[in-house]
């Protein structure tokens, strides 16, 4: 929630249009797992009487290797019910709406939302099973899996990289795309109404904080590098000590316990 009190000082720009996003893919894809794994009373695996009849599996990502061509299939295993983690992150994110935002803003904000919960729901993937004498695959079972968290992640990553300015229309109720030969943005594009403003030196008054003190990479060239990320102040190298837990064992049930380890690190810093 930190985050939020952080880009609501922002205004419509991109970055805020990531953590709308991001945070909205986070609830879904969290709500969902949790119904998998059996943690919430209102739901649980997904329900396969009520799926449509099985089509032949589209060979793809997901498809165990060596399933048979034209074998049968039916769903099965637990599925995860990501329409129920849609509907709640729905829910919680756009309906919690502050009085008083202007209407073009809101219209941001739910795109956005709704564009991070599509990057969870429109991209499950197929897990099957073989069922059958020594792995023949007579019949096999699937049910459908969410993509792991990181990767929706790395997509929600590239419709920032590709994010589309928008402005409000007359009518106070439509986006219009700003810029000439621009195609407007789809549901899964992430929009964005302002300029960021400069985020090397902090500015309270735009929310930045600065790059000064951010550890940086000596050797990359892309924005985590120290030449980018330290916006040509240069850099210092560190070495400082840090505690880690360390030794970690598992005892019977069910407690972890870790030895303290201290470890030293070189760490570039930003000037
Ligand atoms: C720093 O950048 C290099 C080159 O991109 C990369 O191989 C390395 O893993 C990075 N180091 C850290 C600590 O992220």
């Amino acid at each position: 929630m930190f985050l939020f009190h952080v880009v609501t000082l922002l205004k419509h720009i991109r970055e805020t249009a990531f953590v709308y996003a991001i945070t909205a893919a986070g609830v879904t894809h969290a709500v969902t797992q949790a119904c998998s794994m059996g943690e919430l009373l209102q739901c649980g695996c997904e329900a396969t009487r009520s799926r449509a009849p099985p089509r032949p599996p589209a060979a793809g990502p997901g498809e165990p290797a060596g399933s048979g061509e034209g074998g049968k299939w039916e769903w099965g295993g637990c599925g995860d019910d990501v329409e129920f983690g849609y509907e709640k992150s729905k829910q919680f994110m756009d309906t919690k709406r502050r009085r008083g935002k202007s209407d073009i803003r809101a219209l941001v904000d739910l795109h956005n939302n709704e564009a991070g919960r599509l990057a969870v729901k429109l991209y499950m993937r197929m897990e099957c099973k073989c069922h059958g004498l020594s792995g023949s695959c007579t019949l096999r079972t699937c049910w459908k899996k969410m993509a792991p968290f990181r990767e929706v992640g790395d997509r929600l990553l590239e419709r920032f990289k590709g994010a589309s300015k928008v402005m409000g229309g007359n009518d106070g109720k439509t986006l219009i795309p700003v810029g000439h030969n621009i195609k407007p943005p789809d549901r899964q594009d992430l929009i964005y109404s302002a300029e960021s403003p400069d985020f090397c030196q902090a500015n309270r008054k735009t929310g930045s904080l600065g790059t000064r003190g951010r550890t940086c990479n000596s050797t990359a060239m892309d924005v985590s590098g120290c030449d980018l990320l330290c916006c040509e102040r240069g850099h210092r190298d560190e070495t400082l000590e840090f505690e880690e837990n360390c030794l970690c064992r598992f005892h019977w049930c069910c407690v972890v316990q870790c030895k303290k380890c201290s470890v030293r690190k070189e760490l570039s810093l930003c000037h």
